[in-house]
Protein backbone atom coordinates (compact mmCIF):
# COMPACT_ATOMS: atom_id res chain seq x y z
CA UNK A 1 0.00 0.00 0.00
CA UNK A 2 1.33 3.57 -0.98
CA UNK A 3 0.03 6.60 1.19
CA UNK A 4 0.15 8.54 -2.49
CA UNK A 5 -2.76 6.34 -3.68
CA UNK A 6 -4.67 6.92 -0.08
CA UNK A 7 -4.35 10.68 -0.51
CA UNK A 8 -5.28 10.36 -4.49
CA UNK A 9 -8.00 8.30 -3.91
CA UNK A 10 -10.10 10.85 -1.26
CA UNK A 11 -8.63 14.06 -3.17
CA UNK A 12 -10.73 12.14 -6.02
CA UNK A 13 -14.04 11.69 -3.37
CA UNK A 14 -13.85 7.79 -3.51
CA UNK A 15 -14.35 6.09 -0.33
CA UNK A 16 -10.93 4.53 1.54
CA UNK A 17 -11.66 1.30 2.69
CA UNK A 18 -10.73 -0.11 6.46
CA UNK A 19 -6.89 -1.44 5.69
CA UNK A 20 -6.40 1.57 4.05
CA UNK A 21 -7.38 3.88 7.01
CA UNK A 22 -5.57 1.38 9.45
CA UNK A 23 -2.33 1.53 7.01
CA UNK A 24 -2.53 5.43 7.44
CA UNK A 25 -3.25 5.26 11.12
CA UNK A 26 -0.66 3.28 11.70
CA UNK A 27 1.76 4.21 9.65
CA UNK A 28 1.71 8.22 10.86
CA UNK A 29 1.54 7.15 14.67
CA UNK A 30 4.83 5.09 14.41
CA UNK A 31 6.03 7.48 12.15
CA UNK A 32 6.91 6.00 8.39
CA UNK A 33 4.14 8.43 7.32
CA UNK A 34 5.56 12.23 6.82
CA UNK A 35 3.58 15.00 8.53
CA UNK A 36 3.65 16.46 4.91
CA UNK A 37 1.17 13.31 3.65
CA UNK A 38 -1.05 13.23 6.23
CA UNK A 39 -1.52 16.89 6.04
CA UNK A 40 -2.57 16.50 2.40
CA UNK A 41 -4.84 13.54 3.60
CA UNK A 42 -6.59 15.85 6.00
CA UNK A 43 -7.09 18.49 3.59
CA UNK A 44 -8.71 16.15 1.12
CA UNK A 45 -11.04 14.62 3.92
CA UNK A 46 -12.21 18.33 4.97
CA UNK A 47 -13.41 19.03 1.27
CA UNK A 48 -14.09 15.49 1.08
CA UNK A 49 -15.71 14.59 3.53
CA UNK A 50 -15.98 10.69 4.84
CA UNK A 51 -18.38 8.34 4.82
CA UNK A 52 -20.59 6.79 7.96
CA UNK A 53 -17.73 3.29 7.56
CA UNK A 54 -15.10 5.59 6.88
CA UNK A 55 -15.85 7.46 10.22
CA UNK A 56 -16.35 4.54 12.37
CA UNK A 57 -13.21 2.86 10.52
CA UNK A 58 -11.11 6.02 11.84
CA UNK A 59 -12.42 6.42 15.29
CA UNK A 60 -11.52 2.55 15.72
CA UNK A 61 -7.77 2.63 14.42
CA UNK A 62 -7.38 5.84 16.64
CA UNK A 63 -8.53 3.62 19.54
CA UNK A 64 -6.12 0.51 18.41
CA UNK A 65 -2.83 3.20 17.78
CA UNK A 66 -2.68 3.07 21.91
CA UNK A 67 -3.45 1.81 25.13
CA UNK A 68 -6.85 0.71 26.29
CA UNK A 69 -8.06 1.20 29.61
CA UNK A 70 -9.62 -2.35 30.58
CA UNK A 71 -12.95 -1.42 33.32
CA UNK A 72 -13.94 -5.08 32.45
CA UNK A 73 -13.51 -5.87 36.36
CA UNK A 74 -16.21 -3.03 37.59
CA UNK A 75 -19.47 -4.19 37.51
CA UNK A 76 -22.23 -3.07 35.78
CA UNK A 77 -22.51 -0.68 31.71
CA UNK A 78 -19.88 2.17 32.12
CA UNK A 79 -21.71 5.09 30.41
CA UNK A 80 -19.40 8.16 30.21
CA UNK A 81 -20.35 11.76 29.90
CA UNK A 82 -18.60 14.26 27.16
CA UNK A 83 -19.18 17.81 27.14
CA UNK A 84 -17.94 19.40 23.92
CA UNK A 85 -16.78 22.70 26.35
CA UNK A 86 -18.76 25.40 27.63
CA UNK A 87 -17.77 28.22 30.14
CA UNK A 88 -18.84 27.72 34.13
CA UNK A 89 -19.83 23.97 33.10
CA UNK A 90 -20.42 22.40 35.69
CA UNK A 91 -22.11 19.54 35.06
CA UNK A 92 -19.76 16.60 35.34
CA UNK A 93 -19.35 17.19 39.36
CA UNK A 94 -23.37 17.26 39.47
CA UNK A 95 -23.65 14.08 37.34
CA UNK A 96 -21.21 11.98 38.78
CA UNK A 97 -22.54 11.72 41.73
CA UNK A 98 -26.21 12.08 40.93
CA UNK A 99 -26.08 8.58 38.59
CA UNK A 100 -23.95 7.18 41.36
CA UNK A 101 -26.74 7.06 43.60
CA UNK A 102 -28.53 5.18 41.03
CA UNK A 103 -25.76 2.62 41.16
CA UNK A 104 -24.54 3.55 37.51
CA UNK A 105 -20.32 3.06 38.01
CA UNK A 106 -18.81 6.41 37.37
CA UNK A 107 -15.09 5.83 36.81
CA UNK A 108 -13.93 8.64 35.39
CA UNK A 109 -10.33 9.75 33.71
CA UNK A 110 -9.40 13.28 34.14
CA UNK A 111 -7.32 15.73 32.70
CA UNK A 112 -6.36 19.10 33.29
CA UNK A 113 -6.60 20.85 30.22
CA UNK A 114 -6.57 24.67 29.15
CA UNK A 115 -9.43 26.58 29.41
CA UNK A 116 -11.62 29.32 31.36
CA UNK A 117 -11.86 27.61 34.49
CA UNK A 118 -9.22 24.14 35.11
CA UNK A 119 -10.39 20.92 34.29
CA UNK A 120 -12.73 18.60 36.78
CA UNK A 121 -9.66 17.55 38.49
CA UNK A 122 -8.51 21.16 39.16
CA UNK A 123 -11.91 21.85 40.72
CA UNK A 124 -11.86 18.61 42.87
CA UNK A 125 -8.92 19.89 44.07
CA UNK A 126 -10.50 23.18 45.46
CA UNK A 127 -11.48 20.15 48.66
CA UNK A 128 -8.21 20.21 51.05
CA UNK A 129 -6.81 17.06 51.17
CA UNK A 130 -8.19 15.50 48.15
CA UNK A 131 -6.28 13.97 45.15
CA UNK A 132 -6.45 11.44 42.07
CA UNK A 133 -3.12 9.78 42.25
CA UNK A 134 -4.64 6.41 43.31
CA UNK A 135 -3.40 2.82 41.90
CA UNK A 136 -5.62 1.38 39.47
CA UNK A 137 -6.52 -1.31 41.56
CA UNK A 138 -7.74 1.13 43.98
CA UNK A 139 -9.37 3.22 41.31
CA UNK A 140 -11.05 -0.22 40.37
CA UNK A 141 -12.18 -1.21 44.03
CA UNK A 142 -13.70 2.25 44.75
CA UNK A 143 -15.98 2.26 41.63
CA UNK A 144 -17.72 -0.90 42.93
CA UNK A 145 -17.68 0.40 46.40
CA UNK A 146 -18.69 3.69 46.05
CA UNK A 147 -20.16 3.53 42.48
CA UNK A 148 -17.93 6.39 41.29
CA UNK A 149 -14.20 7.20 41.30
CA UNK A 150 -11.87 9.62 39.68
CA UNK A 151 -8.26 8.68 38.57
CA UNK A 152 -5.72 10.84 36.75
CA UNK A 153 -5.27 10.76 32.98
CA UNK A 154 -2.37 7.80 33.00
CA UNK A 155 -1.19 5.79 29.69
CA UNK A 156 -0.96 6.40 26.11
CA UNK A 157 -4.19 6.51 24.99
CA UNK A 158 -4.93 7.34 21.24
CA UNK A 159 -1.47 8.54 20.61
CA UNK A 160 -2.57 8.91 16.95
CA UNK A 161 -5.59 11.66 17.73
CA UNK A 162 -2.65 13.82 19.85
CA UNK A 163 -0.45 13.76 16.58
CA UNK A 164 -2.87 14.51 13.93
CA UNK A 165 -4.70 17.00 16.30
CA UNK A 166 -1.40 18.81 16.32
CA UNK A 167 -1.06 18.98 12.85
CA UNK A 168 -4.98 20.05 12.12
CA UNK A 169 -4.30 22.78 14.85
CA UNK A 170 -1.59 24.28 12.05
CA UNK A 171 -2.79 23.00 8.60
CA UNK A 172 -6.41 24.56 9.21
CA UNK A 173 -8.24 21.32 9.11
CA UNK A 174 -10.02 21.44 12.51
CA UNK A 175 -13.37 22.09 11.34
CA UNK A 176 -14.12 19.08 9.67
CA UNK A 177 -16.91 17.28 11.60
CA UNK A 178 -15.47 13.72 10.83
CA UNK A 179 -12.39 14.83 12.15
CA UNK A 180 -13.93 16.04 14.97
CA UNK A 181 -16.66 13.44 15.65
CA UNK A 182 -13.55 10.56 15.18
CA UNK A 183 -11.36 12.36 17.34
CA UNK A 184 -13.63 12.95 20.47
CA UNK A 185 -14.94 9.45 20.15
CA UNK A 186 -11.59 7.60 20.07
CA UNK A 187 -10.75 9.53 23.15
CA UNK A 188 -14.10 8.17 25.08
CA UNK A 189 -14.11 4.83 23.62
CA UNK A 190 -10.07 4.22 24.67
CA UNK A 191 -11.06 5.26 28.36
CA UNK A 192 -13.58 2.21 28.61
CA UNK A 193 -16.75 3.36 27.95
CA UNK A 194 -19.39 0.81 27.26
CA UNK A 195 -22.01 3.31 26.34
CA UNK A 196 -21.37 7.21 26.21
CA UNK A 197 -23.82 10.41 26.51
CA UNK A 198 -22.80 13.43 24.59
CA UNK A 199 -23.36 17.46 25.24
CA UNK A 200 -22.85 19.37 22.29
CA UNK A 201 -22.88 22.79 22.98
CA UNK A 202 -24.19 25.96 20.68
CA UNK A 203 -23.68 29.61 20.67
CA UNK A 204 -20.80 32.23 21.40
CA UNK A 205 -19.20 30.46 24.23
CA UNK A 206 -18.95 26.71 21.56
CA UNK A 207 -16.69 24.63 19.22
CA UNK A 208 -20.22 24.83 17.70
CA UNK A 209 -21.19 28.19 17.23
CA UNK A 210 -24.56 27.41 14.82
CA UNK A 211 -27.06 25.03 15.57
CA UNK A 212 -26.34 23.67 12.11
CA UNK A 213 -23.03 22.53 13.08
CA UNK A 214 -23.69 21.40 16.53
CA UNK A 215 -26.49 18.84 14.88
CA UNK A 216 -23.98 17.37 11.99
CA UNK A 217 -21.53 17.10 15.09
CA UNK A 218 -24.00 15.10 17.38
CA UNK A 219 -25.08 13.30 14.39
CA UNK A 220 -22.10 11.94 13.19
CA UNK A 221 -20.57 11.01 16.95
CA UNK A 222 -23.81 9.37 17.71
CA UNK A 223 -24.15 7.27 14.50
CA UNK A 224 -19.90 6.18 15.14
CA UNK A 225 -20.90 5.02 18.55
CA UNK A 226 -23.69 3.12 17.48
CA UNK A 227 -21.98 1.65 14.58
CA UNK A 228 -18.80 0.63 16.84
CA UNK A 229 -20.92 -1.23 19.51
CA UNK A 230 -20.89 1.60 22.11
CA UNK A 231 -24.90 2.85 22.80
CA UNK A 232 -24.40 6.64 22.15
CA UNK A 233 -27.11 9.17 22.64
CA UNK A 234 -26.68 13.02 22.51
CA UNK A 235 -28.51 16.29 23.03
CA UNK A 236 -27.68 19.84 21.87
CA UNK A 237 -28.04 22.43 24.97
CA UNK A 238 -27.34 26.34 24.89
CA UNK A 239 -23.67 27.49 25.52
CA UNK A 240 -24.58 31.50 24.31
CA UNK A 241 -24.61 32.56 28.31
CA UNK A 242 -22.82 30.50 30.66
CA UNK A 243 -24.38 27.49 32.19
CA UNK A 244 -25.41 28.18 36.37
CA UNK A 245 -24.04 30.91 38.03
CA UNK A 246 -20.61 30.32 39.00
CA UNK A 247 -17.26 30.08 36.52
CA UNK A 248 -14.52 29.77 38.98
CA UNK A 249 -12.94 26.41 40.55
CA UNK A 250 -13.76 26.66 44.54
CA UNK A 251 -16.85 28.26 43.11
CA UNK A 252 -18.06 26.17 40.90
CA UNK A 253 -17.58 23.37 43.95
CA UNK A 254 -20.03 25.61 45.90
CA UNK A 255 -22.71 25.13 43.12
CA UNK A 256 -22.34 21.76 42.40
CA UNK A 257 -22.92 21.22 46.31
CA UNK A 258 -26.17 23.38 45.76
CA UNK A 259 -27.23 21.59 43.06
CA UNK A 260 -26.95 18.33 44.49
CA UNK A 261 -29.02 19.91 47.33
CA UNK A 262 -31.67 20.38 44.81
CA UNK A 263 -30.74 24.34 45.71
CA UNK A 264 -28.93 24.78 42.25
CA UNK A 265 -29.48 27.05 39.38
CA UNK A 266 -32.49 25.79 37.17
CA UNK A 267 -30.49 25.60 34.18
CA UNK A 268 -27.69 23.95 35.47
CA UNK A 269 -29.97 21.19 37.41
CA UNK A 270 -32.38 21.12 34.36
CA UNK A 271 -29.32 19.95 31.95
CA UNK A 272 -28.13 17.27 34.68
CA UNK A 273 -31.50 16.00 35.03
CA UNK A 274 -31.77 15.32 31.03
CA UNK A 275 -28.04 14.08 30.89
CA UNK A 276 -28.41 12.20 33.54
CA UNK A 277 -31.34 10.28 32.56
CA UNK A 278 -29.84 9.30 29.54
CA UNK A 279 -26.67 7.77 31.58
CA UNK A 280 -29.03 6.03 33.74
CA UNK A 281 -31.43 4.27 31.07
CA UNK A 282 -28.04 3.97 28.89
CA UNK A 283 -26.82 1.78 32.34
CA UNK A 284 -29.80 0.10 32.13
CA UNK A 285 -31.37 1.15 35.40
CA UNK A 286 -34.28 2.45 34.00
CA UNK A 287 -36.79 0.85 31.14
CA UNK A 288 -37.32 4.78 30.49
CA UNK A 289 -36.14 8.59 29.84
CA UNK A 290 -39.15 9.40 32.10
CA UNK A 291 -38.68 6.47 34.76
CA UNK A 292 -34.62 7.98 34.89
CA UNK A 293 -35.56 11.91 35.07
CA UNK A 294 -38.12 10.28 38.34
CA UNK A 295 -35.40 8.32 40.19
CA UNK A 296 -32.68 11.47 39.41
CA UNK A 297 -35.21 14.02 41.25
CA UNK A 298 -35.97 11.88 44.14
CA UNK A 299 -32.52 10.93 45.24
CA UNK A 300 -31.48 14.76 44.40
CA UNK A 301 -34.51 15.77 46.63
CA UNK A 302 -33.53 13.06 49.58
CA UNK A 303 -30.15 13.66 50.12
CA UNK A 304 -28.76 10.36 48.24
CA UNK A 305 -26.77 12.13 45.76
CA UNK A 306 -25.86 14.22 48.05
CA UNK A 307 -24.48 11.33 50.80
CA UNK A 308 -22.57 9.64 47.82
CA UNK A 309 -20.50 13.15 47.16
CA UNK A 310 -19.45 12.95 50.83
CA UNK A 311 -18.72 9.23 50.23
CA UNK A 312 -16.28 9.91 46.96
CA UNK A 313 -14.57 13.06 48.77
CA UNK A 314 -13.37 11.36 51.90
CA UNK A 315 -12.11 7.89 49.98
CA UNK A 316 -9.78 9.90 47.97
CA UNK A 317 -8.87 11.94 50.90
CA UNK A 318 -11.06 15.09 50.70
CA UNK A 319 -11.89 16.75 53.52
CA UNK A 320 -15.95 16.83 53.10
CA UNK A 321 -17.00 18.88 55.87
CA UNK A 322 -16.40 21.77 53.05
CA UNK A 323 -20.66 20.34 52.12
CA UNK A 324 -22.16 21.40 55.52
CA UNK A 325 -19.55 24.64 55.27
CA UNK A 326 -18.76 25.68 51.88
CA UNK A 327 -16.31 28.39 53.70
CA UNK A 328 -14.13 25.92 53.80
CA UNK A 329 -13.06 25.62 50.39
CA UNK A 330 -10.67 28.71 48.95
CA UNK A 331 -11.79 31.96 49.31
CA UNK A 332 -10.70 34.82 47.34
CA UNK A 333 -9.39 37.72 49.18
CA UNK A 334 -11.27 40.44 47.75
CA UNK A 335 -15.08 40.37 46.07
CA UNK A 336 -16.30 42.93 43.80
CA UNK A 337 -19.91 44.32 42.07
CA UNK A 338 -20.47 45.01 38.49
CA UNK A 339 -23.64 47.13 39.15
CA UNK A 340 -25.57 47.52 36.03
CA UNK A 341 -24.96 50.99 34.52
CA UNK A 342 -28.51 50.95 32.96
CA UNK A 343 -31.88 49.68 33.88
CA UNK A 344 -33.54 46.53 31.82
CA UNK A 345 -33.16 43.47 30.78
CA UNK A 346 -30.14 41.29 30.29
CA UNK A 347 -29.97 40.63 26.65
CA UNK A 348 -26.91 38.98 26.32
CA UNK A 349 -24.06 37.61 28.59
CA UNK A 350 -21.40 36.32 25.93
CA UNK A 351 -20.66 32.97 26.95
CA UNK A 352 -16.94 32.80 25.85
CA UNK A 353 -15.68 36.72 26.63
CA UNK A 354 -16.90 36.29 30.21
CA UNK A 355 -15.02 32.50 30.39
CA UNK A 356 -11.90 34.89 29.25
CA UNK A 357 -12.82 37.41 31.81
CA UNK A 358 -12.56 34.76 34.61
CA UNK A 359 -8.97 33.47 33.29
CA UNK A 360 -7.78 36.85 33.61
CA UNK A 361 -8.47 36.52 37.08
CA UNK A 362 -7.03 33.33 37.20
CA UNK A 363 -9.63 30.47 37.56
CA UNK A 364 -7.98 28.74 34.19
CA UNK A 365 -4.81 28.14 32.37
CA UNK A 366 -3.58 30.09 29.37
CA UNK A 367 -1.04 27.60 29.20
CA UNK A 368 -0.15 24.40 30.26
CA UNK A 369 2.42 25.69 32.66
CA UNK A 370 0.23 28.33 34.21
CA UNK A 371 -0.76 28.12 37.61
CA UNK A 372 -4.18 28.63 38.37
CA UNK A 373 -5.70 30.19 41.86
CA UNK A 374 -8.55 27.41 42.74
CA UNK A 375 -10.51 30.45 44.99
CA UNK A 376 -11.26 33.07 42.21
CA UNK A 377 -13.65 33.74 39.14
CA UNK A 378 -17.30 34.74 38.72
CA UNK A 379 -20.80 34.13 40.14
CA UNK A 380 -23.59 35.81 38.13
CA UNK A 381 -26.32 37.60 39.62
CA UNK A 382 -28.74 37.86 36.29
CA UNK A 383 -29.15 35.51 33.27
CA UNK A 384 -30.51 36.54 30.10
CA UNK A 385 -33.78 37.64 30.06
CA UNK A 386 -34.01 38.74 33.60
CA UNK A 387 -35.21 42.27 34.11
CA UNK A 388 -31.86 44.75 36.31
CA UNK A 389 -32.34 48.02 37.87
CA UNK A 390 -29.78 50.46 37.46
CA UNK A 391 -26.73 49.82 40.54
CA UNK A 392 -27.79 46.47 40.81
CA UNK A 393 -25.39 43.61 40.78
CA UNK A 394 -25.00 41.68 37.39
CA UNK A 395 -22.15 39.83 38.70
CA UNK A 396 -19.87 39.49 42.17
CA UNK A 397 -16.47 39.45 41.39
CA UNK A 398 -14.09 37.61 43.60
CA UNK A 399 -10.71 38.00 42.52
CA UNK A 400 -7.09 37.78 44.73
CA UNK A 401 -5.96 40.92 43.33
CA UNK A 402 -7.08 44.72 43.97
CA UNK A 403 -6.63 46.37 39.97
CA UNK A 404 -9.53 44.80 38.51
CA UNK A 405 -10.33 47.21 35.50
CA UNK A 406 -8.94 44.84 32.53
CA UNK A 407 -12.30 42.38 34.03
CA UNK A 408 -14.62 44.75 34.58
CA UNK A 409 -14.43 46.46 30.80
CA UNK A 410 -14.69 43.28 29.51
CA UNK A 411 -17.84 42.12 31.70
CA UNK A 412 -19.19 45.24 30.82
CA UNK A 413 -18.32 44.66 27.19
CA UNK A 414 -20.44 41.67 27.11
CA UNK A 415 -23.25 41.53 29.20
CA UNK A 416 -25.65 44.02 27.42
CA UNK A 417 -28.67 45.56 28.37
CA UNK A 418 -31.56 46.03 26.69
CA UNK A 419 -34.82 48.59 27.16
CA UNK A 420 -37.14 46.26 25.78
CA UNK A 421 -38.56 42.65 27.27
CA UNK A 422 -36.11 39.90 26.57
CA UNK A 423 -37.12 36.15 26.12
CA UNK A 424 -34.21 33.43 28.03
CA UNK A 425 -32.75 30.85 25.36
CA UNK A 426 -33.55 27.66 25.38
CA UNK A 427 -31.87 25.62 27.46
CA UNK A 428 -31.83 21.63 25.77
CA UNK A 429 -32.54 22.48 21.45
CA UNK A 430 -32.92 19.18 20.44
CA UNK A 431 -32.18 15.28 21.90
CA UNK A 432 -30.60 12.63 19.44
CA UNK A 433 -31.36 9.02 20.75
N1 LIG B 1 -11.92 18.38 20.44
C1 LIG B 1 -11.31 17.21 20.21
O1 LIG B 1 -11.07 16.44 21.13
N2 LIG B 1 -10.97 16.89 18.95
C2 LIG B 1 -11.21 17.70 17.91
O2 LIG B 1 -10.87 17.35 16.80
C3 LIG B 1 -11.84 18.93 18.15
C4 LIG B 1 -12.19 19.24 19.43
CA1 LIG C 1 -21.49 27.05 36.47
Amino acid sequence: MRMIDIIEKKRDGEELSTAEIQFFIDGYTEGTIPDYQASALMMAIYFQGMTEQERADLTMAMVQSGDQIDLSKINGIKVDKHSTGGVGDTTTLVLGPLVAALGVPVAKMSGRGLGHTGGTIDKLEAVSGFHVEIENEEFIDLVNKNKIAVIGQSGNLTPADKKLYALRDVTATVDSIPLIAGSIMSKKIAAGADAIVLDVKTGAGAFMKTLDDSRDLAKAMVQIGNNVGRNTMAVISDMSQPLGFAIGNALEVKEAIDTLKGEGPEDLTELCITLGSYMVYLAKKASTLKEAREMLVKVMKDGTALEVFKTFLTSQGGDASIIDDPSKLPQAKYTFELEAKDEGYVSEIVADEIGTAAMLLGAGRATKESVIDLAVGLVLRKKIGDHVKKGESLVTIYSNFENIDEVKAKLYENIRISSEKVNPPVLVYEEIT
